[in-house]
C-alpha cells in the first residue's frame, strides 16, 4: 500500500470509527487504538502536504482564528413553524390537514422538537461543504468552521445512496450535562452564566475561535432533508436513509396514523422528555409524505403540513422568606431569593438568584411577596414576576444593600455595570478565601485538601492571608490544626510540593485577576510568555492580545500594579512557581518518562491521580487510559481492578508501585 492508499484508508476508518463514537454510541476499539490512528495520519499528513483535505478527521480540532463571519443566502428560505399550545390545537391542525388532502390516507410523524439553534449543512460528492445558521432565514452566517469541530456531525458521509448535492437541517445542541459543567465552571469564575443549553449553544457557536468551540462539546441532530432528488419519497424513510449516512436523527421519531395516536405521543413526551440528554421545548408533527406535503403547500411564514406543540415551561408561585446578599471572591454582591420550598420539574426550589440590583428593581419585589418561580429550559430557577394581588399593603420594597454584608464596607459600582462590588479586597473574608480556594482548586494549582472549609480554616487561624502564604506553611502549624492529622497535613504539603510544577499558564489563572477565566490566561499566558513582561505591559500592549478587549487589559495592569498583588507574585516566584512558559509546557521538571505510556490505576495515598497525570506530563511521559502490547509500565495504587492486573500479566507489562514510581522521578529515596 502506498502512503496516498494508506492515509485514504486511515481517513475512512477514522470516519467509521467517529460515526459508531458520536452517533452510535456504540464504539468498536478503544480510545488508545483510536488515538494510535490519528496520531499515525496527523504524521503522515504532515509528511506529505500535497495529500491535504480540509475534511481529513485530523481537522475537526478547530483551525487559526476566523475574522467574523460571511452571509450566505440559503438556497431554499428557513421557514420556521406554526406553533400551538394545546393537545386541542394540534387535533385541529390534524383535522385541517384531513380536509386539505381531501379524503386521502395519511401519515403522520412525531418528533421532538429540540431545543438548540438550528442548522443547514450542504452536501457535495458526500462531503460537508458550508455549514449556516438559520439568520433571518433568508441569509445567514457561514460557521463551517466551527461546525467542523462538533464530532457528531460527519464530515464525509458513510457510503450510502446519498443525492450528489442536499441539504440537511438540524439542531445544533448543548447536552444538558455539558451545559451543567460549562455553567459550574462559569459561576465559579464570577462569568454571567447562560440561562439555558439554547443560548449557550448559539452563543458557542457564533464564537469566532473554533478551537473554543470544539472544547465545549456541542451535539447537532438532524431532522429534515433537501434535495431536488432525494432518494425516498416520505420524510421518515430520508431521515432514516441520512441516519445511515452518518447524521444523528431523532431516536423518538414515530409514525403516528390518527389523532388518538397524535394525542398519546404528546402524553408520553410530555413527560419523558424530562429524561432525554439534550433539552426539547416540545414536538414537531409533519405529514410523512412529500407529496401531500407539496399538496398542503405553505402560508406566508409556515408550512401547513407541519406544526410544532410547545411543551409548557413548569412554574410555581411560591412565598419570599428573606433576600439574603452573598460576596463572592471577586468581591460582587448577589442579591438571593430565599422561598419557602417548592417542587419544580422534580427538584426542590429553596433559592433563586435574583443576578443584580437591576434586575431585582425590575421585577419590584416587596418584602414577604408571593414569587413566581419558573424553570422551563433552564436549569436554574428563575423568578420571572410577582404576585401583586397578593401582596400586604405595608410590605415595603427590598432595597439592594449599600455596604458589603460580611464587612460593612461601603459598595461601589462602575458607571453602566449592573454589579455593585465590596472594595474591600484584602480585608473581606469571603473574598480572601475564595482567592486562597481558588488558587488551589484542582484546574489551578492543584493542591489536594485545601477546598473550602480547609481555606477558611486556614485563614481563620491566622496562617494564610494570600497565596503566598500557603508556601510558607509547615507540618507542625497544619497538625495542630483541628480536624487536621499528619495525613492531611502531609497530602497539603505534597499538593504544594507538586504545584511547582503547574504550568504558566494555570499560575496565570489561579491569581484571580478579574475576568480572567481559565480560557483567556491561557491566552494571555502564551502570548506574554512570562509573568516579568506581564508586569511591564501597558493597557494598549495587553489590547492586542487576541480576546483581550479594553475592560480585560484594564483589569490585569491595574492587578499587577497593586503593591499586595506584586509581593503576593514576588513571593510565589520565590517560592519556585512557573512564572514563565516552558519550552514544552513543564518540560523543565526532567527526562525521567520521555516516550513512555503510562496507564493510572487503583487509589494513591501521597499524591492524587490528577498529580500523577501532571507529573507524567511533566517529565516527559504520556498517560494513556488503557493496558496494551505499547504500555510502559501500570502505576499501580491500592486496588488495582482484577482485569488490569490479568491484562498486565498477559501482556508482560510491569506494575510499578507509587513509592517505586517516586523515586523512579527521584522525588523520594
Ligand atoms: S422542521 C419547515 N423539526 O424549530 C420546517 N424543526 O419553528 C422546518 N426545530 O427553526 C423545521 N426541532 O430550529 C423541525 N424536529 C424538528 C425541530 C425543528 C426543532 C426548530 C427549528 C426551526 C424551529 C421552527
Amino acid at each position: 500500500m502506498n502512503v496516498e492508499e494508506r492515509i485514504l484508508e486511515l481517513r475512512r476508518e477514522l470516519n467509521r470509527h467517529n460515526h459508531n463514537y458520536y452517533v452510535l454510541n456504540d464504539p468498536e476499539i478503544s480510545d488508545l487504538e483510536y488515538d494510535m490512528m490519528m496520531k499515525e495520519l496527523e504524521a503522515l499528513e504532515k509528511e506529505n502536504p500535497e495529500l491535504y483535505d480540509s475534511l481529513s478527521p485530523t481537522q475537526r480540532v478547530g483551525s487559526d482564528l476566523t475574522k467574523g463571519f460571511g452571509h450566505v443566502v440559503h438556497e431554499r428560505p428557513m421557514l420556521s413553524l406554526a406553533n400551538t399550545y394545546s393537545i386541542d390545537e394540534v387535533d385541529e391542525w390534524f383535522d385541517r390537514v384531513k380536509k386539505g388532502l381531501e379524503g386521502q390516507e395519511f401519515e403522520i410523524t412525531g418528533e421532538m422538537k429540540y431545543d438548540g439553534t438550528s442548522i443547514s449543512l450542504t452536501y457535495e460528492g458526500g462531503r460537508l461543504v458550508r455549514a449556516v445558521t438559520r439568520g433571518d432565514g433568508t441569509q445567514g452566517d457561514d460557521v463551517t468552521a466551527n461546525v467542523k469541530t462538533i464530532r457528531s456531525i460527519p464530515l464525509v458521509l458513510q457510503p450510502g445512496d446519498w443525492p450528489e448535492k442536499f441539504e440537511i437541517r438540524g439542531e445544533i445542541l448543548m447536552p444538558w450535562k455539558v451545559f451543567d459543567e460549562l455553567n459550574k465552571e462559569r459561576e465559579y469564575n464570577e462569568e454571567p452564566l447562560f440561562a439555558n443549553p439554547r443560548n449557550a449553544a448559539s452563543g458557542t457557536l457564533k464564537t469566532q475561535d473554533p478551537r473554543e468551540v470544539a472544547k465545549r462539546k456541542l451535539d447537532a441532530i438532524f431532522y429534515y432533508l433537501l434535495s431536488d432528488d432525494l432518494p425516498f419519497d416520505t420524510h421518515y424513510d430520508n431521515m432514516e436513509a441520512a441516519r445511515k449516512w452518518g447524521f444523528k436523527v431523532s431516536g423518538e421519531m414515530k409514525l403516528l396514523h390518527s389523532v388518538n395516536e397524535v394525542d398519546a405521543y404528546i402524553g408520553y413526551w410530555d413527560v419523558a422528555r424530562k429524561e432525554l440528554p439534550v433539552a426539547t421545548d416540545g414536538l414537531v408533527f409533519k405529514v410523512n409524505s412529500l407529496q401531500q406535503q407539496l399538496n398542503l403547500g405553505y402560508t406566508a411564514k409556515s408550512p401547513r403540513w407541519a406544526v410544532a406543540f410547545k411543551f409548557n415551561p413548569e412554574n410555581a408561585c411560591t412565598k419570599l422568606r428573606f433576600v439574603s446578599f452573598e460576596t463572592g471572591r471577586m468581591g460582587i454582591v448577589t442579591p438571593v431569593a430565599n422561598l419557602d420550598p417548592v417542587l419544580l420539574s422534580g427538584t426542590i426550589v429553596k433559592r433563586a438568584s435574583l443576578h443584580n440590583a437591576d434586575i431585582m428593581r425590575e421585577l419590584d419585589i416587596h418584602e414577604n411577596d408571593w414569587l413566581y418561580v419558573e424553570k422551563g429550559g433552564e436549569i436554574i430557577p428563575k423568578i420571572t414576576g410577582v404576585d401583586k394581588s397578593r401582596r400586604n399593603q405595608d410590605s415595603k420594597p427590598v432595597q439592594f444593600v449599600s455596604r458589603c454584608p460580611v464587612c460593612g464596607t461601603p459598595l461601589v459600582n462602575k458607571e453602566g455595570d449592573a454589579a455593585w462590588i465590596c472594595p474591600n479586597k484584602y480585608g473581606c473574608r469571603p473574598q480572601i478565601t475564595g482567592r486562597i480556594e481558588h488558587f488551589c482548586a484542582r484546574r489551578m494549582m492543584n493542591i489536594d485538601g485545601v477546598g473550602e472549609e480547609t481555606a477558611d480554616l486556614l485563614y481563620d487561624k491566622g496562617l494564610v492571608k494570600t497565596p503566598a502564604d500557603l508556601y510558607d506553611l509547615t507540618k507542625d502549624q497544619l497538625s495542630i490544626l483541628d480536624r487536621f492529622g499528619d495525613k492531611s497535613a502531609e497530602r497539603i504539603l505534597n499538593g504544594l510540593e507538586s504545584s511547582r510544577l503547574v504550568p504558566f499558564e494555570r499560575v496565570v489563572y489561579a491569581l484571580s485577576i478579574p475576568n480572567v477565566g481559565e480560557t483567556t490566561a491561557k491566552r494571555v499566558a502564551k502570548s506574554v510568555k512570562n509573568m516579568e513582561r506581564m508586569q511591564s505591559m501597558s493597557i494598549e500592549e495587553l489590547q492586542s492580545i487576541p480576546d483581550v478587549g479594553p475592560v480585560v487589559a484594564q483589569g490585569i495592569h491595574d492587578f499587577l500594579r497593586d503593591p499586595v498583588n506584586m509581593e503576593n507574585i514576588r513571593r510565589l516566584s520565590e517560592a519556585g512557581l512557573q512564572m514563565s512558559l516552558g519550552d514544552d509546557k513543564m518540560s523543565s521538571a526532567g527526562t525521567a518518562l520521555e516516550g513512555d505510556s503510562i496507564v493510572i490505576s487503583g487509589t494513591f495515598r501521597h499524591h492524587s491521580r490528577e498529580e500523577y497525570k501532571d507529573m507524567i506530563e511533566a517529565y516527559g511521559g504520556k498517560n494513556v487510559g488503557s493496558i496494551s502490547k505499547k504500555t510502559s509500565f501500570v502505576l499501580a495504587g491500592e486496588n488495582m481492578g482484577p482485569a488490569k492486573y490479568d491484562k498486565c500479566q498477559k501482556l508482560g507489562i510491569p506494575i510499578i508501585s507509587e513509592d517505586e514510581f517516586l523515586q523512579k522521578l527521584g522525588i523520594k529515596s
